[in-house]
């Protein structure tokens, strides 16, 4: 089952590390997230809500629908929603459901979002397609996804390299595609969409911008590439001493004279038919 093979699992750590994600890049990734007034929009793998609180205050007067097959993390994204975003919570319905077999009938919202979900599915085209029955004609996707294979730094550090490669492997045998992103146009496009538009996102860091070097370079990226170290090394990825290296290679792109660069990428597409 898709849960069990969730690559980032489900640890309060790893909460902490989407929190974070989301907090740094908000201006990034969504300042261009937004639907029309009184619309309806399914977030579809809302997680523990690290996106919801922000497409939520972003389009005040829009109503959600936020989906997740995990109910644990469903009930964390109610709660931080309670807690951290108190006067948007009426605005948001958490349900447990699988994108790809979806509860509802065939047009049923408005608009779709989706972000950092798509990467870990084994059949990315069928969600889509279910996605689109219950979206209205007319109506929009918007999909945000990473691509780890856009990955580069200063100083250079090949066992830095070779343990963001364990992380692409891993995904690769839990069914998933660590870099999605560069695929968003096909698969929009395959799965009947029409007016495919994507849009890069480069994540450039260096000293002169130290929130990005905390929030994104240490506690997002790096972060996330640790959390893979038991699985990579049970594996026979890596051995424990190269990944470990690996690591103090991507802390060392922090340090004043570093630099990090990554790329999101953000897509929408129409339902003409
Ligand atoms: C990396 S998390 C992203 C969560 C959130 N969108 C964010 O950006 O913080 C991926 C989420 O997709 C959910 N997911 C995976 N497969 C799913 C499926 N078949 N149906 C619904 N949710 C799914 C996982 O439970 C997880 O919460």
């Amino acid at each position: 089952m898709i849960q069990s093979a969730y690559v980032h699992g489900y640890s309060e750590r790893e909460a902490a590390r989407l929190a974070d994600q989301a907090n740094t890049l908000t201006q990034i990734l969504h300042h261009d997230t937004r639907f029309p007034p009184g619309s309806l929009v399914l977030e579809a793998g809302c997680g523990t809500g690290a996106q919801t609180g922000i497409i939520t205050t972003q389009n005040p007067d829009c109503r959600f629908h936020s989906i997740d097959i995990s109910q644990s993390s469903l009930d964390t994204a109610e709660e931080r929603l309670k807690k951290e975003v108190g006067t948007c919570v009426n605005q948001v319905t958490f349900e447990q459901a699988d994108i790809r077999d979806l509860p509802y009938d065939d047009e049923t919202f408005d608009h779709i979002f989706l972000c950092f979900v798509l990467e870990h599915l084994p059949e990315p085209t069928k969600a889509l397609n279910e996605l689109k029955r219950v979206l209205k004609h007319g109506g929009s996707i918007m999909v945000i996804e990473g691509d780890h294979g856009s990955v580069y730094f200063y100083p250079p550090s090949q066992p830095a390299i070779d343990a963001v490669q364990t992380q692409i492997e891993l995904q690769h045998r839990s069914g998933g595609d660590a870099c999605i992103g560069r695929r968003l146009y096909p698969l929009l496009a395959e799965s009947g969409f029409s007016e495919v538009r994507v849009s890069p996102r480069m994540v450039y860091v260096d000293a002169s911008k130290p929130e990005l070097v905390d929030g994104f370079t240490r506690k997002t990226f790096t972060a996330m590439i640790e959390g893979v170290q038991k699985d990579a090394v049970a594996a026979a990825l890596i051995s424990e001493e190269r990944f470990e290296e690996g690591i103090q290679g991507l802390y060392r792109t922090c340090e004043p004279d570093g630099v990090f660069c990554y790329t999101f990428f953000k897509a929408t597409g129409v339902k003409c038919r």
